[in-house]
């Protein structure tokens, strides 16, 4: 039963939801190559997964790093097999409001977060082609890519544009035997928020605020756990669910963005009479 004997590349497999899901991989029957860009972390990884008695390898690997992908590619395969399942799930948050975020930290957001999820499509796509058969990708977005949330302006435009690009990849990818799904979790207790304090300070030069840190470290610890997570990500994969989320408290705030986005149109006087395209992908 798939994912059984499948062979698996995931970013960010050194930790939190990355490695969750490489576990619940592993533990499914799959061969996995973790590839992270931190390397001490990705070999305490393979060692925990291989003492659970699973097949990996390790990928050192910057996903925001275009030239990059196709070496660690080739890296993967020549150890595990060819690659069926992509994970594009490595991310970090930029951590601040739009008028404190800098240009660099904007870019090195959108190049980690979203860059690097069609860096691995575009790596990947005609790999799953040449070997054929069924074939799944995975894109790691956030609730912050559905609705709103204050003082994470390049983290909120990445993982929007991650929905955005996983919709179009799925519409590209219908009536193939490739899937597509986007994880949009909620609170996980995770290390990101670890990582948003060292933005904060090496990047744009903000003081951390401590009290912040420590409140959302102390709220992170409380979201849910990476290995449940990554549990619930493989059934969904391999069920061809295409929007996974985590948390249903949500709701109310995901039906207020529906509903001002539709009533946009309900409340619209119509004045530019009918537009053709609509009408091609309504008949479709
Ligand atoms: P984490 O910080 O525990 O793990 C992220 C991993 O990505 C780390 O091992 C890090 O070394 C790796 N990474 C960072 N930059 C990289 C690069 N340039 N190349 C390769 N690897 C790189 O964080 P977490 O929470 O597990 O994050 C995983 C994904 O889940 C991210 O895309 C994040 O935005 C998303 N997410 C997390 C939530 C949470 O509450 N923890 C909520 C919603 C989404």
């Amino acid at each position: 039963e798939w994912p059984r004997g499948e062979v698996a590349f995931v970013t960010g497999a050194a930790s939190g939801i990355g490695l969750g899901i490489s576990r619940a991989l592993v533990r499914a029957g799959a061969r996995v190559a973790l590839a992270d860009i931190d390397q001490s972390r990705l070999d305490a990884a393979a060692e925990a997964l291989r003492d659970e008695g699973g097949v990996v390898a390790t990928v050192r690997l910057d996903v925001s790093d275009p030239g990059a992908w196709e070496g660690a590619a080739d890296a993967a395969e020549a150890e595990l097999g060819p690659v069926t399942i992509l994970c594009s799930n490595a991310g970090v948050n930029g951590g601040s409001s739009a008028e404190k975020t800098t240009y660099e930290v904007w870019k090195w957001v959108h190049a980690i977060n979203i860059d690097a999820q069609f860096l691995g499509a575009a790596t990947f796509l005609p790999r799953f082609r040449e070997h054929g058969g069924r074939a799944h990708i995975l894109n790691t977005a956030s609730m912050a890519g559905i609705i709103p949330i204050p003082d994470v302006a390049a983290y909120a435009s990445s993982k929007f544009a991650s929905v955005g690009f996983s919709r179009a990849l799925r519409a590209d990818l219908e009536g193939s035997a490739i899937g597509v799904s986007v994880l949009c979790p909620g609170t996980v207790a995770t290390r990101i928020v670890e990582s948003a304090a060292v933005v904060q300070e090496e990047m744009l030069g903000i003081e951390a605020d401590r009290g912040a840190v420590e409140g959302n470290l102390r709220m992170l610890s409380q979201g849910a756990d990476p290995d449940a997570v990554g549990q619930q990500v493989v059934e969904a994969m391999a069920a061809g669910q295409f929007l996974i989320v985590t948390h249903k408290d949500f709701l109310p705030i995901v039906r207020a963005v529906n509903e001002e986005m539709e009533s946009a149109f309900v409340d619209f006087d119509g004045r530019h009479g009918s537009d053709p395209a609509a009408a091609m992908l309504v008949q479709g």
